[in-house]
């Protein structure tokens, strides 16, 4: 491969130092080119990608707005019942259409020619087709079947709405795996029920997001409050991975111990400047009711590219990343219970969102810590930072550690081969 510059000196294609994605080039966080090409072949590709809930468009005619990696989309539902994605962006002259979050309509209207399409995304009616009094207008052979709104492939996995722009990629189910969409179908157990949203803007590369929610080895070190009182650093947890490591389930089962670990001494390190964790006035935001009757008492689920199901306690989300340019993200979380939970079990999740998220105690974190490493690597685009956390070389499918950074290996190995990056003999 030959080796080009970009227009700023970064070093092209990726320079990979090792073949297992245990060094990382800081440059993959600051490049614009690298960026254009991740909206195309990582958020434009054969990847399946997160839309939202079938419970958010209950009713005919219900439709959401979202975006994959920059594109808007929406997705609607039709009269008959059926649901459909497009992109959101005009047949006409490229202006986004929905502009609302959510609404319900009969049909689609572009506010700048009022060019109307359908909620199978159809284009039904052009303002003027014909002209004006037999003057102007378009070609008597222009066809509207020719020009609808870009439909997406979409597939409802319990409720659970996964868009593809790819009419050739694989089924959904074989894009999870076994091991994640088994964990996935256990996880949306019921008919589900939208309990709210947050949103939360980082001032970071959204990259470096997909590898936090894939890095079990920071969780009790940056987030004290979940070390003193959420899940200790001695708890039995794990890591799970799909074959092809693009996805990762990390774990942790509050009611074992690891073995062989001296927990007072691990202890003694983490908890001794939580003193305000300590004194939580609301311990009951912490109760877990083991609903799922497995003894997990957080996991979090991180599917290639951007979206993580969380299960922390009873406290069930999903955070979709949304790429704002380069130096930037949006992370949507959409809170969510089941259609039979008790007023109760309800309230408590509510009240559990706030471990999490913008103004939780631990997700604000995440968000300091990524907009550290986005501005100290600005300068070091020669530089990698190092991954040997759990070990080098090729990537199990399963580990009974949480001290490891193996699936943000995993991430990088099938980001290289969407991106055409892979190194020469580079590991998947
Ligand atoms: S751009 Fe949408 S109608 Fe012209
Ligand atoms: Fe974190």
């Amino acid at each position: 491969m030959s080796e080009r510059q970009s227009p700023e000196g970064l070093p092209r294609p990726i320079k990979w130092t090792r073949q297992d994605y245990s060094r990382v080039p800081f440059a993959v966080f600051h490049d614009p080119e690298l960026y254009q090409r991740e909206m195309q072949r990582v958020f434009g590709g054969p990847a399946w990608q997160f839309l939202g809930f079938a419970a958010e468009i209950p009713k005919p005619g219900d439709f959401r707005t979202a975006f994959l990696g920059e594109t808007p989309v929406v997705y609607n539902r039709d009269m008959e019942g059926g649901i459909h994605a497009f992109v959101n962006r005009c047949a006409h002259r490229g202006s986004v259409v929905r502009r609302e979050p959510y609404g319900n309509a009969k049909d689609h209207v572009c506010i700048y020619h009022q060019w109307c399409y359908g909620l199978d995304g159809s284009l039904l009616g052009v303002p003027f087709q014909r002209g004006l009094a037999g003057q102007g207008g378009l070609p008597a052979d222009f066809k509207r079947s020719d020009h609808g709104l870009r439909r997406l492939r979409i597939e409802n996995f319990r409720g659970a709405l996964f868009a593809n722009f790819d009419d050739a990629a694989a089924p959904l189910e074989d894009y999870l795996g076994e091991e994640i969409g088994g964990w996935l179908a256990r996880l949306l157990k019921g008919e589900i029920r939208i309990l709210g949203y947050q949103r939360q803007f980082i001032r970071g590369n959204w990259k470096l997001y997909a590898e936090n929610s894939r890095d079990q080895y920071h969780g009790s070190l940056l987030h004290r409050f979940q070390g003193a009182l959420i899940t200790r650093t001695v708890t039995e947890g794990g890591l799970r991975l799909d074959p092809r490591h693009r996805h990762s389930l990390i774990y942790s089962m509050p009611g074992r111990k690891a073995l062989e670990v001296d927990s007072a001494r691990v202890q003694e390190d983490v908890v001794h400047d939580i003193d305000g964790a300590d004194r939580l006035r609301r311990m009951t935001m912490l109760r877990h009711i083991d609903e799922y009757g497995d003894g997990v008492g957080s996991a979090i689920c991180s599917l290639f590219p951007g979206v993580v199901f969380q299960r922390i306690r009873n406290s069930l989300a999903t955070r979709v990343i949304r790429p704002k340019g380069l130096d930037a993200f949006e992370l949507h979380w959409t809170l969510f219970g089941f259609a039979d939970d008790s007023e109760e079990l309800g309230a408590h999740r509510l009240l559990q969102a706030n471990i999490g998220g913008p103004a939780g105690y631990v997700s604000l974190e995440d968000g300091e810590a990524i907009e550290l490493v986005h501005n100290a690597t600005k300068q070091a685009s020669d530089e990698a930072s190092l991954l040997e956390m759990g070990g080098i070389g090729p990537i199990p499918e399963h580990v009974t550690t949480r001290m490891n950074e193996l699936s943000v290996r995993g991430f990088w190995s099938y980001y290289a081969e969407l991106m055409g990056e892979e190194p020469e003999g580079g590991i998947r």
